[in-house]
C-alpha cells in the first residue's frame, strides 16, 4: 500500500467517520435515556465496551450477567446491544423472525456476500432462498449424491500423510473449501481451485473487519475478492449452459431450480447462495474437525472408542471400499465426537439478530435498530444439562437424547436452524473415519489454541501422523 494512500484513509476516518459517529452516539444516548432498557453500561463515545469484550472473552458476560442477570445492554462492535444469556428467552427469539428480530450480522459481512445472502434477507424472500438451499442438501440428496463425493474428496485428500508433521489446522481448513468445491461445481484441485481457494481466504478475512473502505483494508480486498469471484462464478455458469454435460452437482440442481423448487432463481441469485454455502461451512466445518483431532488427542479412551467403531464398519469391505449412507447411519459413536466437540470448543459462541421495531422482553424495551446478540456459549457448559460439563465425554450424547434438548442450539434454532447441520455432520465423520483407520497422531511442540473470539491455533496446530499399522 502507498503512504499517501495510508494518509487518505487516516484523514478519512478521523476527519469524517469519527465526528459522524460521536454525533450518532450523544443521539443514541439522549434518545435511549428515556426508554425502559436493560441494565448495564454503554461504555466509551463510539468504541463503547468493544476493547474490554476483545480482552475479557467469555469471562466480560460472564461478569456482567453477575452484574445485571440474564438480560444486559452494552455497546460492542460499533453497536447498541442487548445480549441475552437466558435460554428459554434466546430460543424464543430465534422463533420470532416474524415478530422483528432479523438477523443482524455486521455490515462488512453482508456487503461481502451480497444481497441475497441467507443473512440479508428475510421474510418471502429468505423463505424462497432457504427452500432452494434445504433441496440441495436434503436427505436423498447427502445419500445419492453428496456422500459419495465427500467420500472420494476425503479418501485422496487424506492419502499420504504417514510420516509427515501436518498443521492441521491448515489442513481442515483447506478440507472444508475444497470438499466444498467439489460438492457444489464438481471442481476437483487444480488451477481454478487455487484461484477460488485464494480469492475465498481474502473475502472470509473481509467479512470479519470493520466496514472502512480505504486501500490495503481487509474491507476493500474482501470486496475485491467478492468481484474477482463473483467474474469466475458468471464464466462457470456460462459454460454450463453452453455445455451439454450433465455434472449432477449442487450448480446443476441450481439452474434447474424451477423443476425441483419451482423457483428460477436469477444468476445474481446463484452466485450469492453458492457464496453463502461455501462461507458459511467454511469456518464451522474446519474448526470442529480441528478441534475433533485434538480432543481425541488428549481423549485416548475416546480415540479408542472411534477407532473400534469405524474399523468395524470398513471390516470385510474390499481395499477401495466407500462408506455409504448405511455406513454413516451406523457411526454412532463417531456422531457424537462431532457435537462433544462442537459443544466443547464452542465453535459457535452465539448468534446476532436487530430489531425492525421496539420489542419488550423479560419487561424491559429494547429499542428498534439495536442488536440482540443471543449468546448461547454458556449453555454447553451447563452442569444441568452437560453434567462434568468441563470434560470432554462423547459417551453423554448415548446415553441422554441430548439432541432433541429443548436447549440444544448448537446448529441454532428456528427459522434459520443450519440447512447444513447433517451434510456438515456427515463430511466431518467421514473425515474423522479416514483419519482414524488410517493414522494415529502425536501432537508436536507446544500449540497454543485461542478460544475466543474465535477459535484459532495463531500459529497452526501439528501433529505428526503414523500410519496405521493394521490398515493393509
Ligand atoms: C459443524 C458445522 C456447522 C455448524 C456448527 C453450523 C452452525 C450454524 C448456526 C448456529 C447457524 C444459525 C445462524 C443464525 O441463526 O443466524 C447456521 C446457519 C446456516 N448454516 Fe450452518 N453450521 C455448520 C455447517 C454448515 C454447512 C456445512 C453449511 C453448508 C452446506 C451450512 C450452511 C448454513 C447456512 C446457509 C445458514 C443460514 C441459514 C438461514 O439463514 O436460513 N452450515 N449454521
Amino acid at each position: 500500500m502507498e503512504i499517501s494512500d495510508m494518509g487518505q484513509g487516516l484523514i478519512f476516518v478521523l476527519g469524517v467517520m469519527l465526528p459522524i459517529l460521536i454525533v450518532r452516539w450523544i443521539n443514541d444516548v439522549v434518545r435511549y435515556k428515556k426508554k425502559r432498557l436493560p441494565p448495564g453500561t454503554m461504555g466509551w463515545p463510539v468504541i463503547g465496551q468493544t476493547f474490554n469484550f476483545m480482552k475479557e472473552g467469555p469471562d466480560f458476560m460472564k461478569n456482567r450477567r453477575k452484574l445485571y442477570g440474564d438480560l444486559f445492554k452494552t455497546h460492542i462492535l460499533g453497536c447498541p446491544t442487548v445480549v441475552c444469556m437466558d435460554p428459554d428467552i434466546n430460543k424464543q427469539i430465534l422463533n420470532s423472525e416474524s415478530k422483528g428480530f432479523i438477523p443482524g450480522y455486521p455490515q462488512a459481512m453482508l456487503d461481502i456476500l451480497g444481497e441475497w445472502n441467507t443473512a440479508a434477507v428475510h421474510g418471502a424472500p429468505h423463505k424462497a432462498m432457504r427452500g432452494v438451499l434445504l433441496s440441495l442438501v436434503s436427505p436423498p440428496m447427502i445419500r445419492d449424491h453428496l456422500l459419495p463425493k465427500i467420500d472420494a474428496f476425503m479418501k485422496s485428500f487424506l492419502a499420504g500423510m504417514g510420516g509427515e508433521v501436518v498443521d492441521i489446522q491448515a489442513k481442515t481448513k483447506e478440507m472444508a473449501l475444497l470438499s466444498s468445491l467439489k460438492q457444489i461445481a464438481s471442481i476437483e484441485g487444480g488451477p481454478l481451485a487455487q484461484s477460488l481457494k485464494t480469492e475465498l481466504y481474502q473475502l472470509a478475512l473481509g467479512t470479519l473487519s470493520l466496514p472502512i473502505n480505504f486501500p490495503g483494508s481487509n474491507y476493500r480486498r474482501g470486496l475485491q475478492a467478492r468481484r474477482r469471484l463473483v467474474g469466475m462464478l458468471r464464466e462457470m455458469i456460462e459454460e454450463r449452459r453452453a455445455s451439454q454435460i450433465s455434472y449432477n452437482d449442487m450448480l446443476d440442481n441450481l439452474l434447474n431450480s424451477d423443476e425441483s423448487t419451482k423457483l428460477k432463481l436469477t444468476d445474481d441469485q446463484i452466485i450469492d447462495l453458492i457464496i453463502t454455502l461455501i462461507y458459511s461451512g467454511y469456518e464451522t466445518m474446519s474448526t470442529t474437525s480441528m478441534m475433533a483431532i485434538k480432543y481425541l488427542h488428549d481423549h485416548p479412551r475416546a480415540l479408542l472408542e472411534l477407532r473400534r467403531e469405524n474399523l468395524e464398519i470398513r471390516k470385510g469391505k474390499p481395499a477401495d471400499y466407500t462408506i455409504n449412507y448405511n455406513d454413516y447411519k451406523s457411526m454412532i459413536f463417531t456422531r457424537a465426537v462431532v457435537y462433544e466437540t462442537l459443544r466443547m470448543a464452542t465453535v459457535v459462541n452465539g448468534l446476532l439478530r436487530k430489531l425492525t421495531q421496539d420489542v419488550e422482553l423479560k419487561g424491559f424495551v429494547i429499542p428498534k435498530g439495536w442488536r440482540i446478540y443471543v449468546y448461547t456459549r454458556e449453555i454447553n457448559y451447563n452442569p444441568e444439562t452437560y453434567s462434568r460439563s468441563l470434560q470432554f465425554n462423547p459417551w453423554r450424547w448415548l446415553e441422554n437424547n441430548l439432541e432433541s434438548h429443548q436447549h440444544f442450539m448448537l446448529f441454532g434454532s428456528g427459522t434459520r436452524l443450519c440447512p447444513g447441520k447433517e451434510v456438515g455432520t456427515v463430511e466431518i465423520c467421514t473425515f474423522l473415519h479416514y483419519m482414524v483407520t488410517r493414522y494415529w497422531w502425536k501432537e508436536v511442540g507446544k500449540n497454543n489454541i485461542m478460544k475466543f473470539p474465535r477459535v484459532q491455533a495463531p500459529n497452526g496446530l501439528h501433529f505428526k501422523l503414523t500410519e496405521y499399522e493394521q490398515f493393509e
